[in-house]
């Protein structure tokens, strides 16, 4: 074999490495942003430990035991809302074609009264001036999806393109989330999509602890509208915004916290297993971990097929 045959040689047993793994998160054609090299949201996550005020008393030595854990009081809505309705990026640098921008119409599903809460809290997060990211947003990025989900995903803040576009998880992590959302049995449509902090932090950095301690009472407010049965934190900074507690990703992923009666599950940040495909399996296993406990917490799956592919099917859910 040629030095040439033995690199092509090599380079195919990556794609199709890469392919496996794609595939188990039902990936079924390449698209050309696939191929596309820059990682927009390829953000180091170092262990940020954010100063704030933890909302849980989480019981890491005993992780299933932890739905038991009292609530703790919800941080209060943003002091004086300030006036509506003009949902515009205050102090954003003017952009003749700017548009404020809230999920599009077919993926705002839920009852009335939470869809209309939830615009009124979208205003305000547009109007907020309460940190330094107001500054340099093009757009705020409230989060997109049901109004009232059985799944919450929280990340940590927008990058590039969700600043640009208004809406969260667009880039390549975000492509990579939806096809998780899409195995695990359901659609970005039919979860809701969050963030630790509303404004692109510049450069992609991890958002700074006054920054998430800014933004925290809209996430509060979101997730007490949104009444989800279930959260799934991605990555670090998110992890610790929710819990509170000080141990790293590796440790908490997969694990049942609670946060005000509401289980928590972290995982990988999707920007994480860009960078580190290998780890794409763990996210998989925890993926399943957080629909078995959905179906055991009352919750229909949307595409109950996807259960097909599942190590362990739960055995009542079977399709
Ligand atoms: N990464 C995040 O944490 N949130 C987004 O919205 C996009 C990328």
């Amino acid at each position: 074999m040629t030095e040439h045959d033995d690199r092509v040689s090599r380079a195919l047993d990556a794609i199709r490495v890469h392919l496996r793994s794609e595939a188990e998160f039902g990936l079924e054609a390449l698209s050309r942003a696939a191929r596309s090299p820059a990682p927009v949201e390829s953000r180091a996550v170092p262990p940020v430990e954010p100063r704030i005020e933890p909302r849980v008393e989480p019981r890491t030595e005993t992780p299933a035991d932890s739905r038991t854990a009292p609530p703790a009081a919800p941080a209060r809505p943003v002091e004086s809302p300030p006036p509506r309705p003009t949902p515009v990026a205050a102090a954003a640098a003017p952009r003749s074609d700017f548009v404020p921008r809230v999920a599009p119409l077919r993926e705002r599903l839920g009852s009335a009264d939470a869809r209309a809460a939830l615009d009124a809290l979208e205003a305000d997060v547009a109007a907020c001036t309460r940190c330094k990211l107001h500054a340099t947003r093009t757009c705020t990025v409230p989060g997109e999806g049901h109004a009232n989900p059985d799944l919450l995903f929280i990340g940590e803040g927008p990058g590039e393109e969700e600043d640009r576009s208004g809406r969260p998880f667009v880039g390549r992590a975000g492509e990579l989330l939806t096809k998780i959302i899409g195995a695990m049995g359901f659609s970005r449509e039919t979860v809701h999509i969050a963030n630790i902090v509303k404004c692109r932090p510049p450069g992609n950095r991890v958002p700074e602890p006054d920054e998430i301690a800014a933004c925290q009472p809209y996430l509060t407010r979101q997730i007490e509208l949104l009444k989800p049965k279930l959260i799934c934190t991605l990555g670090l900074p998110a992890t610790r915004t929710i819990l509170g507690i000080t141990q790293g990703i590796k440790a908490a992923r997969g694990r049942e916290f609670v946060w005000n009666g509401i289980p928590v599950i972290p995982t990988f940040h999707p920007a994480y297993l860009l960078r580190n495909p290998d780890d794409k399996p763990l996210v998989w296993q925890d993926a399943q971990t957080i629909v078995r406990r959905l179906i055991g917490l009352g919750a229909t799956l949307p595409n109950p097929d996807a259960l097909k592919k599942f190590k362990d099917p739960p055995p009542d859910a079977a399709p």
